[in-house]
């Protein structure tokens, strides 16, 4: 049977040192800002933010909500960026996304002042994760990767398969694991051979939005699976992209969900916020 990655645990040790750190930033007079931006009424995100909002709390961490009706236009969330951009208590911006249908993420993202990008996701900090000349880490590959070096999995040259390419997730993804040495292969819905693929990895991330799409036969025994999917079973029950019951009979290490990859991603946006506040004022990150 597979170890079971505790990214609640994993977590609780991110979010102690964020909050050490903060308090000693605190000494120097600065407070760590992050402001939360969410627009519309979609629950899946209104628990998201409620959940960053109270991860801040627990470290010390300042933080801002502003909820705007789906009603907003383009033009009122711009201006908002832009008045968030200037202020000085503020270091981290985080806009929810998905935004409701007919405001355009793209330009909202753009306008995030990159130093506040404290989702990783404004293409100059895109440009740097690829260079390996950056300040923030996309948050929930940075957790996928804390996770693996918490159960002392190896990554330098593994075959480490992908599965999803988007750029929130798999893209970014790839590129962290790359930088960790490994041999990284990304795998999407045009996959030739899809399972034999999956099978030469060491490390198989899931990054689908499909519940139950890796089963038992597309895992490598002993290898490390860790599962980005968070989805709904039948019964309305949160679960994976992985077939947990099958696949960890056979895996060396596996995440759960819930419980696995979600917890490390407010962590490491907690972390984010503190290298924003370090680095806007010219402290040593
Ligand atoms: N929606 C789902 N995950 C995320 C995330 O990490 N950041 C933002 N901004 N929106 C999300």
């Amino acid at each position: 049977m597979a170890q079971i990655i505790d990214g609640k645990a994993v977590a609780a040790k991110v979010r102690e040192t964020v909050r050490v750190e903060t308090e000693a930033l605190k000494e120097k007079g600065i407070t760590p800002g992050l402001a939360v931006v969410i627009v519309g009424d979609d629950p899946a995100s209104r628990t998201y933010v409620n959940n960053k909002k109270k991860a801040c709390a627990q470290a010390g961490i300042y933080s801002e909500e502003y909820a705007l009706p789906a009603s907003t236009t383009q033009a009122e969330l711009m201006e908002l960026v832009e008045k968030l951009n200037a202020k000085k208590d503020i270091n981290g911006i985080l806009v929810q996304s998905p935004l409701p249908e007919g405001l355009d993420e793209t330009a909202v993202v753009e306008a995030i002042a990159p130093e506040k990008d404290v989702d990783a996701f404004h293409p100059s900090n895109v440009g740097r994760i690829m260079i390996g000349n950056f300040h923030f880490l996309p948050c929930t590959p940075a957790g996928v990767i804390e996770l693996l070096k918490s159960v002392g999995v190896e990554i330098s040259g593994k075959n480490c398969v992908v599965i999803g390419r988007s750029n929130i997730v798999g893209k970014p993804m790839a590129m962290l694991l790359l930088h960790e040495n490994g041999t990284v292969t990304i795998c999407h819905s045009k996959t030739r051979n899809l399972k034999e693929i999956c099978r030469q990895a060491d490390i198989l991330i899931a990054a689908v939005g499909r519940r139950r799409f890796v089963t038992a036969d597309m895992v490598k025994p002993g290898a490390a699976v860790i599962d980005v999917g968070i989805n709904r079973d039948e019964n309305g029950k949160l679960c994976g992209d992985v077939d947990f019951a099958e696949v960890e009979k056979i895996a060396s290490c596996i995440t759960p969900v819930p419980g696995g990859v979600g917890p490390m991603t407010i962590a490491m946006l907690l972390r984010n916020t503190i290298t924003a506040a370090k680095l806007q004022n010219g402290v040593e990150t």
